[in-house]
This record gives C-alpha cells, sequence and structure tokens, in this order.
C-alpha cells in the first residue's frame, strides 16, 4: 500500500552563508495509511519545519516529501488535496465569520456545498453557536477549533495536527480527540505533534522523535511502553544520541 506519508532524505538548511541554520537532517521516515503517528521532540526539533515541508510551505534544501503518493513539489495540488494541517501559529482572517470562514476553505477545494459537513466538523468541536460570529470576536482556544475545522473541510485522508491543544481547555480537547479517533477509525491517517506526552501515549500507535532535526527513533507505542513510560523514554532517547 502506499504510503500516507513519506520523507526521502528530507534535509533543511534556513538561510546562507554565515547565517544558515540547518533544521532538518537526512530524514527519512514512512507513516503507513490508518497510524496515528506521534512527532515529538524539543522546542525547535523541526518538527513545524517537516510538517512545511509535507504541506509545500517549506522548500526542502535536499530529499523530496510524498502525501499518499503525490511528491509535494512536482504533485503540488494533488498531494495539498490530500492533506490538513491544523497550524501551530494561529492565522485568520479577522472579517469573516466561522461558517463563512469555512466555506471560502471549502470553495478552494472545488466544493461548492458543504454545509452538512461543515455543520459536523463545528458540532464536534462544540463551535455551532458561534458560527455566525467575526474571528475577531473568538477566543484563542476558539480559534484553534476553527483551525482544526478547516483543517477537515475537504475530507482530507491524511491529518497532520501541529500542538492542537495548546492553549485548549480540558472539555475541547476531550470532543477533539474524540473527533479525530473517530476519524482514524474511519481510515485517516494522523501525525500529532505535541508537547503533552501523556496525549502521544493514549492515542497514537507509532512515536518518532527528533532531536536537534535529525529522526533518531522511531517505535510502536505499545513496544516502548512495555519498558518504560513515554516521558522515560523521550529523556532517554534525548540523553542518548548526542
Ligand atoms: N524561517 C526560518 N528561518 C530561520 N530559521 C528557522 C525558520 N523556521 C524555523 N527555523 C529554525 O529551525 C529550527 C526548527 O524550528 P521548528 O519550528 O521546526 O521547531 P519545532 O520542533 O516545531 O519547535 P516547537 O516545539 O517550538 O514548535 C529552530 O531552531 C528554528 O529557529
Ligand atoms: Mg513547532
Amino acid at each position: 500500500m502506499t504510503p500516507a506519508v513519506l520523507f526521502q532524505g528530507v534535509s533543511k538548511t534556513y538561510g546562507s552563508g554565515a547565517k544558515s541554520f540547518t533544521a532538518l537532517t537526512e530524514v527519512n521516515l514512512q507513516i503507513q495509511q490508518g497510524e496515528f503517528f506521534a512527532l515529538l521532540g524539543p522546542n525547535g526539533a523541526g518538527k513545524t519545519t517537516l510538517i512545511g515541508i509535507l504541506s509545500g510551505l517549506v522548500r526542502p534544501t535536499q530529499g523530496l516529501a510524498k502525501v499518499m503518493g503525490f511528491d509535494v513539489q512536482t504533485q503540488g495540488s494533488a498531494a495539498r488535496r490530500a492533506l490538513g494541517v491544523v497550524p501551530q501559529e494561529l492565522v485568520f482572517d479577522p472579517f469573516f465569520t466561522v461558517r463563512e470562514t469555512l466555506r471560502i476553505q471549502s470553495g478552494f477545494f472545488g466544493l461548492a456545498r458543504n454545509d452538512d459537513w461543515i455543520d459536523e466538523c463545528l458540532t464536534a468541536l462544540g463551535l455551532l453557536d458561534k458560527a455566525n460570529a467575526n474571528m475577531r470576536a473568538l477566543s484563542g482556544g476558539m480559534k484553534r477549533r476553527v483551525l482544526v475545522a478547516q483543517a477537515l473541510v475537504h475530507r482530507p485522508p491524511v491529518i497532520v495536527l501541529d500542538e492542537p491543544t495548546a492553549g485548549v481547555d480540558i472539555e475541547l480537547r476531550e470532543s477533539l480527540w474524540r473527533f479525530i479517533q473517530k476519524l482514524n477509525t474511519q481510515g485517516h491517517t494522523i501525525v500529532l505533534t505535541t508537547h503533552y506526552l501523556e496525549e502521544a501515549e493514549q492515542l497514537c500507535s507509532q512515536v518518532g522523535f527528533l532531536k536537534k532535526g535529525r529522526l533518531v527513533s522511531v517505535e510502536q507505542t505499545q513496544s516502548l511502553l512495555a519498558s518504560s513510560s513515554l516521558e522515560q523514554a523521550f529523556r532517554r532517547i534525548l540523553a542518548d544520541a548526542a
């Protein structure tokens, strides 16, 4: 089966000359379809850069990335259609309402009548009563919910969430994970970055560790947990592989 996500020899150096910084070094990773994958690593390890390469926003210096078999650089439009990314940074247009934002996003994918699915997303994310509120009138956590809905409007087979629960209350965390887990059982592939290791421990079938731009370990969560907690494993892996 085609892997949901493929990185082959991916390196990324930002800038050039004396000011250059290498954020990723020869990352090779395959995530199979249907997997719930946690991408873990300390601040600055390269997680968001790797996700940026997958979404086509960041150009790799070397190597290639594919989503559902589509090369993000040479088959960008098909790759984007197969992918939904919840970005780490809150970015939104303050002049639109929540529903307008989601309709416009649907329009990018040529989906003219998408309201049933939009309503399902709004309901699952506890946003239905804010559907007609302007984006600028939402709290931070609510804006993040809209970003989640926005990533899902075209029902992408691969869903990437870059720290989706940062600054989010317990209730939304639970409803978000219920919704994402349902999508996962329906066959969607999920890639998650988080600094809450207990989330990764509970949700993810596989865990990858990035350290200073290198993928230093990929393991099944179950076999990792047989010998230690995820937090212990995380500390050990970061202390090892210097
Ligand atoms: N546009 C850029 N120009 C220069 N350096 C950058 C740029 N974007 C990221 N970096 C650097 O690349 C490294 C990796 O950053 P990245 O955002 O990928 O880390 P991260 O693992 O997502 O961290 P966090 O957990 O804090 O979100 C950092 O040292 C960062 O300063
Ligand atoms: Mg990041």
